[in-house]
């Protein structure tokens, strides 16, 4: 009864906020390809409407800037063709593996006559297949909850929308860009909701009419959500023993790079063997959760506290057993889970983005400025609140400049692992801290010394 019970209490807390709608990918809904949206009295019109409440120049938007369109052939590239060599791969234009982030790849009976695989991560990709809303949503007849009945997939639901982009910038149950992958020469995969929404880039404008049709988050939800449902999919992919798994060692993709390598380009420098798993242990890569820390700390205190206790658990299970660390992550992506729920509903005030800010510049700091993958992720959660802080008006046209001209510097600072100057992204986290619009609080440690680790 007590399993029955808890088995229920799950499926009703999975099904909440955490949007449970199946993703593009999956579900049955036939493909029906982008060439049917792209009509030129559909979405490829080559202006914006004025008069219309959506652009309806998506498609010229998406084909000519967006590198989703681009996607299908990256696998057809100089570097996609090395990649699928070096794993043995026939080829990677035909590989499922690279395929289900690159292409629209449904399976062969879900694809229209017009359905093209060339067309890369098209609108379906995201928007769903339209076979069960095409009618409705030409005719007019519906609104966008029609459609969203209908199977078109609520990409203005942040916690759906994060779990979309996810399945492909960091991986889901089905697919992931694993260390062998990475080993071959893929890219390393970096993401942050709001700013990669922003970089897209947008087919759509956030207008007061947007708002009614859809209510949506501010950007600094977007971020926090985003954020939440990030650390969950890596803790949960972490819990996972069939995913954490390459051979008879962990996922090493799920590590911090420079835990084991000086440099992390084609040319990484591994040290030797002994710094693997099992002998010693290299640290995860926390840069999601130092953030998520912040965010908790700032809006629900107890679970900061939680959190906090969660990680130091998390630490000590990675030196432990593959079961006791699978154990912890799952606490994480469980209280990672109760802060999606808890931050949609929560009601960010603008006195609190200073703060946050704060938290971030603070644990930037404590994180160790020679810690990657953390500046990374420091400086798109920077951007995505002074945006915010922007937006509302609570920067004056000199902060605004200065931030600006900081935040440029950070971005600099980890625009590649390889070029990373943590002297630089130092000296942007010191003029950030002194822009600010409030008296710049002592800082509860320095910012000058950077290479300082935890
Ligand atoms: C079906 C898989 C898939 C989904 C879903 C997806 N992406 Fe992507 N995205 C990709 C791939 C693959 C690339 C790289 C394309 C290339 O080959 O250049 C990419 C590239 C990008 C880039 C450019 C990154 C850069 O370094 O310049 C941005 C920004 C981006 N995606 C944002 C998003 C957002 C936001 C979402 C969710 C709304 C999303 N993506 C959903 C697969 C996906
Ligand atoms: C889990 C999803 C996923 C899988 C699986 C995947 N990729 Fe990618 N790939 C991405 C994303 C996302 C990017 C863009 C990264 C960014 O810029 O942030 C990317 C980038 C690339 C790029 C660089 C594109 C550019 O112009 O910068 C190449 C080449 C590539 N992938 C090839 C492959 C090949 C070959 C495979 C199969 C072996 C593969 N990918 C499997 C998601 C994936
Ligand atoms: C990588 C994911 C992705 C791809 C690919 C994509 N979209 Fe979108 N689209 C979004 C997101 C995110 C939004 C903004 C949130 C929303 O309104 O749902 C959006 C919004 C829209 C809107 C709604 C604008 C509004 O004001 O309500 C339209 C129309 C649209 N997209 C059409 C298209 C078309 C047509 C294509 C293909 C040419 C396409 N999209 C490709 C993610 C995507
Ligand atoms: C626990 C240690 C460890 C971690 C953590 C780790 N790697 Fe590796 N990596 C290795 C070893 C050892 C090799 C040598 C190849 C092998 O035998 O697997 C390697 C190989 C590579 C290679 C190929 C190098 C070459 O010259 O062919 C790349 C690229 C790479 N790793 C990238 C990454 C990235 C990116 C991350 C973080 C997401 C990462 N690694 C995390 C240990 C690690």
């Amino acid at each position: 009864m007590r399993a029955l019970l808890l088995g229920l209490l799950l499926v009703a807390t999975s099904g909440g906020v955490l949007g449970a709608q199946t993703l593009p990918q999956q579900g049955s809904a036939v493909h029906l390809g982008t060439a049917t949206c792209g009509g030129s009295t559909c979405h490829a019109s080559t202006q914006p409407w004025k008069n219309s409440m959506v652009l309806q120049n998506e498609f010229v938007t998406w084909s000519t800037k967006d590198r989703h369109a681009r996607a299908y052939g990256s696998l057809v590239s100089v570097l996609g063709k090395r990649i699928a060599a070096n794993l043995g791969l026939p080829n990677a234009h035909e590989a499922k593996v690279c395929l289900d982030c690159h292409a629209d790849n449904v399976p062969e009976g879900r694809r229209s006559k017009q359905f093209a695989l060339t067309d890369g991560v098209g609108c379906e990709s995201c928007h769903g297949g339209a076979e069960r809303w095409l009618g409705q949503h030409v005719s007019g007849t519906g609104g966008h909850a029609e459609n969203v009945a209908a199977g078109m997939f609520p990409t203005e639901d942040s916690a759906s929308r994060a779990r979309l982009c996810l399945s492909c910038h960091f991986g889901d149950e089905n697919k992931s860009v694993t260390h062998r992958m990475l080993g071959a020469g893929h890219p390393r995969l970096r993401f942050e909701l709001d700013t990669f929404t922003a970089a897209q880039p947008a087919h759509y404008r956030v207008d007061d009419d947007f708002f009614k049709r859809k209510p949506s988050p501010t950007g600094v939800q977007v971020w926090t959500i985003g954020k939440a449902m990030q650390v969950r999919s890596f803790m949960s992919m972490l819990a996972d023993p069939k995913r954490n798994q390459d051979g008879r060692y962990p996922e090493l993709a799920l590590f911090d790079c420079q835990a084991c390598h000086h440099r992390i380009d084609g040319e990484a420098m591994p040290r030797p063997r002994a710094a693997l798993p099992g002998r010693s242990s290299p640290r995860l890569n926390e840069s999601s959760l130092v953030i998520l820390q912040v965010i908790a700390d700032q809006t629900k205190p107890e679970m900061g506290t939680l959190l906090r206790r969660q990680t130091a658990a998390l630490r000590s299970a990675a030196t432990s057993s593959m079961g006791a660390l699978a154990a912890a992550a799952q606490a994480i992506a469980d209280s990672a889970g109760a802060m999606v729920d808890h931050l949609a509903q929560y009601p960010f005030r603008p006195g609190e983005y200073a703060a946050l800010l704060g938290g971030v510049l603070d644990q930037a700091d404590v994180a160790g400025f020679d810690d990657y993958a953390g500046a990374e992720q420091a400086t798109m959660a920077m951007s995505a609140i002074i945006t915010e802080m922007d937006r509302i008006g609570l920067l004056s046209g000199d902060q605004r400049t200065r931030m600006a001209a900081e935040l440029e510097k950070a971005y600099s600072a980890v625009d590649s692992d390889i070029a990373f100057s943590p002297q630089i992204f130092v000296a942007a986290l010191q003029g950030i801290a002194r822009a600010r619009p409030i008296p710049p609080v002592p800082a509860r440690r320095s910012y000058l010394v950077p290479g300082v680790r935890r």
